[in-house]
């Protein structure tokens, strides 16, 4: 009975308990936080992710601004039911670049992780119009107005500049060329060779949402379709060293 005794006297002693509870506290927390301040990094590298290009930036801010993330979540969790409806379970490093992340914690809407190439630009032009042209039963708000708001990249090297700083490896020269880069890829009458060169020879180009000049509606019909679809899943090996 003895030790009994002192936890009761713990126990009805508030200012021990509180002082010995925050000592346990203490230890868990250094046990967890502490190594993570020696690990080189948290994050395994995956081959195919690169930096937004400067038009998928650009959408990627609207879908923020318009809070889209409040219906849509963009993270997939390793479940069964979920990888069977959207696909591989989200990396950690898919959202590496992503200032702030977009995981969401609310899904009114589909889960649009890997939505890329799922539909085509027209599909989701006439779904951002007037989503209910296309499921008659959505409650996704109408957003034709993108459409109508021409964007000419005028800050988008700042926008570019803003996530370097926070580490996004942008070099200067895609920061030089981020306006050049950003009008070119709504264009595949434009010279995009430089575009492809800095971010690679996958990228997009094209009139997203078949308007004259580029649209809000071309940013974010561009950031849409890259979602998801720069690792390669039918190659990748998770890495079991780590
Ligand atoms: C009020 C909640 C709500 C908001 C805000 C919202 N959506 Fe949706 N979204 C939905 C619902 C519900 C669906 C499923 C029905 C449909 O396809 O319209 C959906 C479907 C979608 C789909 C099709 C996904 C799939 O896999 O079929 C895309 C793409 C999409 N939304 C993009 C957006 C974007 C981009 C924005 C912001 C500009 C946005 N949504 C804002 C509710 C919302």
């Amino acid at each position: 009975m003895a030790i009994l005794d002192k936890h009761k006297f713990i126990e009805t002693n508030a200012t021990l308990l509180l002082v010995l509870s925050l000592l346990v506290v203490s230890i868990g927390g250094i046990v967890q936080i502490a190594p993570l301040f020696w690990l080189e990094n948290t994050i395994e590298d995956v081959e195919g992710m690169r930096p937004y290009t400067p038009l998928e930036l650009a959408g990627r801010d609207i879908y923020i601004r318009e809070g889209c993330y409040v219906c849509h979540s963009q993270m997939i969790r390793p479940m069964r039911d979920e990888v069977e409806r959207y696909g591989h379970y989200s990396l950690a490093a898919e959202s590496k670049y992503d200032h702030p992340h977009q995981w969401g914690s609310k899904r009114t809407g589909p889960d649009l992780a890997r939505v890329g190439g799922r539909y085509s630009d027209d599909w989701h032009v006439d779904h951002l119009i007037n989503p209910q042209s296309v499921v008659p039963e959505s409650v996704m708000p109408k957003y034709g107005f993108l459409e109508r708001r021409n964007i000419d990249g005028e800050y988008i090297g700042d926008l570019l500049k803003a996530n370097a700083f926070v580490g996004v490896p942008y070099s200067d020269e895609m920061v030089e060329n981020a306006q050049a880069d950003f009008l070119a890829q709504a264009d595949p009458d434009a010279d995009y060779d430089g575009l492809l060169e800095r971010y690679g020879e996958e990228i997009a180009v094209r009139n997203f949402d078949g308007n004259q000049g580029v649209t809000e509606m071309d940013a974010l019909v561009a950031y849409l379709q890259m979602l998801g679809t720069l690792v390669d899943f039918s190659t990748f090996t998770p890495d079991a060293s780590r």
